[in-house]
């Protein structure tokens, strides 16, 4: 029996994060360059979302960029943005098809021209659709986006539309990225790095944590049926 056919779909986290990692060690591990890791990724990408809308998962985010990855040599990431505008291109159709919303979270605005419209093109095409939420962490930083809901609150406290003793929790996650969605239940981080490298530092506080030592490129759908497997286990245990 396949991971797929022991799955409770009943009990289905609905909201699914992952940390990609490892492409350049895949790459390196064949003697390429790492953009041929980041090219291999996205078939993984392709295949986990199809996986998600096959199972029936709600919310899928992904760590697509991070903040400190513009640090990484220019090249790199020129080539990554564009892999980026010519993914979202080619992969707009399948997302109608499969009924796929496309998101988007961080500091978009750092984002190269091109890039930010082809993803705004690609938001807006697909926010007739009502199935799988596919979120892409993009330039994100989990801490800069906590200082920038601090400072939305500030703002509506100075400006009188929000009282100081009325600052909760649930205020604070209204003015977070991820506002409109639920906390992730399951967090899976390939390539073996125990870390959360500044990925939903406060979305996560109660979510599962799973971690394989699976290349991001190597990560299929069955790997990701294995891993809501392990979460339906874990929760079990403690229900
Ligand atoms: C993850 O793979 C993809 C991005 C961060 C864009 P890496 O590029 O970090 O690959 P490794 O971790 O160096 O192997
Ligand atoms: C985390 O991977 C960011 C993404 C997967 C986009 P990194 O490879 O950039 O993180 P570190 O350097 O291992 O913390
Ligand atoms: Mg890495």
């Amino acid at each position: 029996m396949g991971y797929k056919d022991q799955i409770d779909l009943t009990k289905l986290p609905q909201h699914i994060a992952i940390i990609m990692d490892g492409n350049g060690r895949w790459a390196k591990g064949k003697g390429k360059l790492r953009i041929f890791g980041h090219h291999n990724g996205v078939i993984s990408v392709r295949d986990i979302v199809e996986g998600s809308v096959e199972l029936g998962v709600k919310y899928l985010t992904l760590y697509t960029f991070s903040t400190e990855n513009w640090n990484r040599p220019k090249l790199e990431v020129m080539a990554i943005m564009e892999l980026l505008v010519s993914t979202i291109d080619k992969e707009i159709n399948t997302f109608m098809e499969n009924n796929v919303r496309l998101n988007a979270i961080g500091d978009l605005a750092m984002l190269p021209p091109k890039c930010y419209v082809e993803l705004s093109r690609a938001i807006k095409t697909t926010s007739v659709n009502t199935g799988l939420v596919l979120t892409l962490a993009l330039s994100y930083s989990s801490r800069k986006e906590i200082v920038n809901a601090a400072k939305q609150i500030a703002a509506k406290v100075c400006k009188g539309e929000l009282k100081m003793e009325d600052i909760d929790e649930e205020v604070f996650e209204n003015n977070l990225y991820t506002h409109d969605m639920p906390n992730p239940e399951l967090l899976i981080r390939t390539s073996g790095e125990f870390r959360i490298s500044n990925y939903l530092l406060w979305q996560i506080a109660y979510a599962e944590l799973y971690f394989t030592p699976k290349l991001w490129p190597d990560f299929r759908r069955e790997d990701l049926f294995e891993a809501i497997l392990d979460y339906q286990k874990e929760s079990a245990v403690l229900a």
